[in-house]
């Protein structure tokens, strides 16, 4: 079979590598890619937002079967087109794909079906929101989101009334976001670790991937800006069978058979991010896709073939294939560049790369990353991917930091607490 990826992140690299080892697969495309996924997949320099280009090239080289990466592309209706031209295609329509793309649809939705997540209330313009902001139905701290899409950024925790009046200018009068901006939700502050509860559906029924813990600022201890995520273990250590089957009975199931309900079948990768509280789990945000850097430490625990799952979702049939887990721990560390999330340059030499890859256990998934006569170059935020799969996640994470420490490029930084428990939280 001919397969298309399309993304270019450390995520889409993971995705790759595991396809790659299907039996099924011919000939694996992906759009436009990074240094790594040109190892395993011609790169085809196609944006993952240019849907007609996508489309026209599926078409033209009859692709079976195309998996999407960011959420861009499905909250354009990336899905939508590729079926109008009986185009096989794994992802959610752009209506079922509201749940990321729309904050606003996204909390409206949990409150119409009762699934747990935090206090809001919606903002239309910035005197309304600071209005909300100083009632009594919030205290602080608390969190003031942009509705749209902000790669992530778009979410500021503000300890007391000044700083979430500068919140609201920032998203809603500065509009550093664009339209994201337009609209606002003020949330509750919610407290407890945080989860990453990631399922395949074939729109009706759902097949749970093991479970991730994020690491989403950018410095150790939780320190700093949010970015799309440090490093990622699996499984979560605070997702034990009760747990589970309460996050699948109250959030997960009800999600996926209320969006049947109202005409919004989603087929494709649920991602719940979950806060897990005193109260019991509740939902931060939904995202229609697969994590990243999440997906990294799954797929080195998954055995088995996920093309036929990938394909067995896509007919709806997600339960004929049952996916297998080694028992083993996983971990990934992201090494950045400086000034990541912020500010940063690229270009920057990566020695020590092939030397890092060759450790035995460990996988490099590549992120922002370029190639020239045999050199590589940085060409992201996030650069690389180190992971690795051991039985324990302690000698898991010691691997991954031997085989990092042995990389190097100019401001190079990654965190150090990957996969540590903060037991003082
Ligand atoms: P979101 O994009 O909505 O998931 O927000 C990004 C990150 O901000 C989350 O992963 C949390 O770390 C944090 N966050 C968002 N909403 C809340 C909330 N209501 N309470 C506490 N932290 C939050
Ligand atoms: N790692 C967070 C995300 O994929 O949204």
């Amino acid at each position: 079979m001919k397969i298309l990826i399309v993304g270019s992140g450390g995520r889409e690299h993971a995705l790759g590598w595991k396809i790659s080892q299907s039996p099924l697969l011919e000939k694996l495309y992906c759009a436009p890619g990074n240094a790594g996924t040109g190892n395993i997949a011609e790169n085809i320099p196609i944006s993952p937002e240019d849907i007609a280009g996508l489309v026209d090239f599926a078409a033209r080289e009859k692709v079976d079967l195309t998996v999407v990466g960011p959420e861009v592309p499905l909250t354009l209706g990336i899905v939508d087109e590729f079926e109008k031209q009986s185009l096989k295609i794994f992802g959610p329509n752009k209506n079922a794909a509201e749940l990321e793309g729309s904050k606003i649809f996204a909390k409206q939705f949990m409150e119409r079906h009762r699934i747990p997540t935090g206090k809001f209330e919606i903002a239309d313009s910035a005197e309304q929101a600071k209005k909300i902001v100083g009632s009594e139905r919030f205290s602080f701290p608390l969190v003031v989101k942009a509705d749209g899409l902000a790669a992530g950024k778009g979410v500021i925790l503000c300890r007391n009334q000044k700083r979430a009046e500068e919140a609201i200018d920032t998203i809603m009068v500065k509009k550093e976001f664009g339209e994201a901006g337009n609209r606002t939700i003020i949330e509750e502050f919610l407290v407890g670790k945080e989860a990453s509860f990631i399922v395949i559906s074939d729109g009706v029924k759902i097949l749970p991937l093991v479970t991730t813990m994020d690491h989403k600022a950018v410095y150790d201890g939780d320190k700093g800006p949010n970015t799309g995520g440090m490093g990622a273990i699996s499984p979560s250590p605070y997702i034990d069978q009760k747990m589970f089957d309460e996050i699948i009975n109250k959030i997960v199931f009800p999600t996926i058979t209320r969006m049947l309900e109202e005409g919004r079948k989603f087929k494709g990768i649920l991602y719940v991010g979950l806060m897990l509280t005193a109260e019991g789990p509740k939902v931060l945000e939904y995202n229609c896709r697969f994590g990243d850097p999440e997906t990294q430490p799954q797929v080195l625990r998954m055995k088995g073939d996920l093309l036929e799952v990938l394909l067995a979702a896509v007919e709806g049939n997600v339960l004929e294939k049952e996916i297998e887990w080694s028992p083993n721990a996983s971990g990934c560390v992201v090494a950045a560049s400086g000034g990541y999330p912020i500010k940063y340059e690229k270009g920057k030499v990566i020695e020590g790369l092939d030397e890092a890859a060759s450790f035995p256990g460990i996988e490099v998934f590549h992120a922002g990353t370029t190639v020239r006569e045999g050199q590589y170059y940085t060409n992201g935020g996030r650069v690389l991917n180190i992971c690795a799969s051991e039985k324990t996640l302690a000698e898991t994470m010691d691997k991954i930091y031997r085989a990092i420490s042995r990389i190097y490029f100019e401001a190079m930084h990654w965190r150090r607490d990957i996969g540590a428990l903060r037991e003082e939280e």
